[in-house]
């Protein structure tokens, strides 16, 4: 089975003018590999990035032979200045998976702890882990929502981080924002609360009601996380930043091994945030496959948490490794669910998370899915 994406690719590159509309129609983004399954399990942008992004790299890359110059320093500026905050509150990586791992670096010791949600983003809290701390977790809501007494009460004099990833990785669903707001700001000082936004951009109601960025202008503990992979699609290029206050982000700094985005990543996340409209048409795009695929599981009576982010966790009424493995035959990557506390795995043995691709993926997706639970 191809790809729906390549077999239209291909059609398209046959001729000049196919060429164009493949560009006008901005179909996707192009495979890395064309024979690999259909890539539902990394939460990756199908849709690609701004061509303003493309443009520039282009345009930067026979400068590939300079260090980093003022690129990083100018993408500092802009995402500063799109927080509302001095460029010393930002701090650039690449990706935003080191800001986590720093974090943890710096934050973790043997007797401390971090408090968490079950299931949760497990890349922090895996790296406190090594670094010789211990995990707390917290049960997520009846509706795989933050419970944000749980967390409260979970903190000791030992908890060194609170983690919260909102809309949350891998449920998908978003905290009440004056909830995480007030948690915030009345968690005890000597806490960092760690918020990771990776996905907050495609949620409904978009980012800004939502985020705590602001916030770091008011509490010294606290660092939130920006990426360029999810809504701005440029996963594979390696661009992110922790916003925070200049005290706390110097304990990171302490650990940086030389963790700054590339030159052309740098370029390419400049772009990307001078370029909202593209931004917002990928999270309309978004919106219809989520909406699209929400239908379906309708249709197929499966249940499935909010999905506020670029995935969708859904109970699936089998044995998840068994559907992962099923799907796979069927040339689709889905995955199951990750962060789960020891012994909470029954709980989730048979939900199912799959991120959003395009249309076509989707639409196969669902196939591939009746086929495999037997409901076509
Ligand atoms: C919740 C969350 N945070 C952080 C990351 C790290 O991604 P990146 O390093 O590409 O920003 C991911 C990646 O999937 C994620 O899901």
């Amino acid at each position: 089975m191809h790809r729906p994406t390549h077999s239209l690719g291909r059609i398209f590159a046959y001729t000049a003018a196919g060429v164009l509309a493949a560009a006008a129609l901005s179909l996707t983004a192009a495979p890395t590999d064309p024979e690999s399954p259909i890539r539902l399990g990394s939460n990756e942008n199908a849709f690609g990035y701004t061509p303003k992004a493309k443009d520039a790299m282009i345009a930067a890359i026979e400068s590939g032979n300079y260090y980093n110059r003022n690129e990083v320093d100018e993408m500092v500026k802009i995402a500063a200045a799109k927080e509302g905050v001095q460029p010393d509150f930002i701090y650039p990586t690449a990706g935003s998976g080191p800001v986590l791992e720093l974090t943890a670096a710096a934050f973790s010791k043997p007797g401390l702890n971090i408090v968490t949600t079950t299931p949760g983003y497990p890349q922090l809290t895996g790296a406190f882990t090594k670094w010789g701390g211990t995990i707390k977790y917290t049960p997520v809501d009846a509706k795989m929502g933050y419970d944000f007494a749980a967390l409260a009460a979970a903190i000791d004099e030992n908890t060194a981080v609170v983690y919260i990833c909102n809309p949350n990785n891998p449920t998908g669903v978003l905290a009440d924002p004056a909830e995480l707001r007030k948690f915030v700001m009345t968690a005890p000082p000597h806490v960092l609360v760690f918020v990771d936004e990776a996905y907050l951009e495609l949620a409904d109601s978009g980012l800004m009601p939502n985020t705590v960025a602001p916030l770091v202008k008011l509490r010294r503990n606290l660092i939130v996380s920006r990426t360029f992979s999810k809504a701005y699609a440029l996963a594979g290029l390696r661009a992110g930043y922790g916003i925070g206050h200049p005290d706390t982000l110097a304990k990171l700094r302490k650990y940086d091994l030389g963790l700054a985005p590339s030159f052309l990543a740098a370029i390419a996340a400049q772009e990307a945030m001078k370029d909202q409209e593209y931004m917002e048409l990928n999270r309309k795009r978004y919106a219809e496959v989520r909406n699209y695929t929400k239908k379906q599981l309708d249709r197929l009576g499966l249940a499935y948490a909010d999905p506020q982010g670029a995935f969708i966790l859904f109970k699936s009424g089998m044995d998840s490794a068994e559907v992962v493995k099923k799907m796979l035959a069927e040339n689709i990557m889905v995955t199951r669910p990750f962060g789960i506390a020891p012994g909470d795995e029954p709980k989730y043995a048979d939900w199912v998370r799959v991120s959003l691709g395009n249309m076509e993926e989707m639409q196969l997706f669902v196939s591939a899915l009746e086929k495999t639970l037997g409901k076509n």
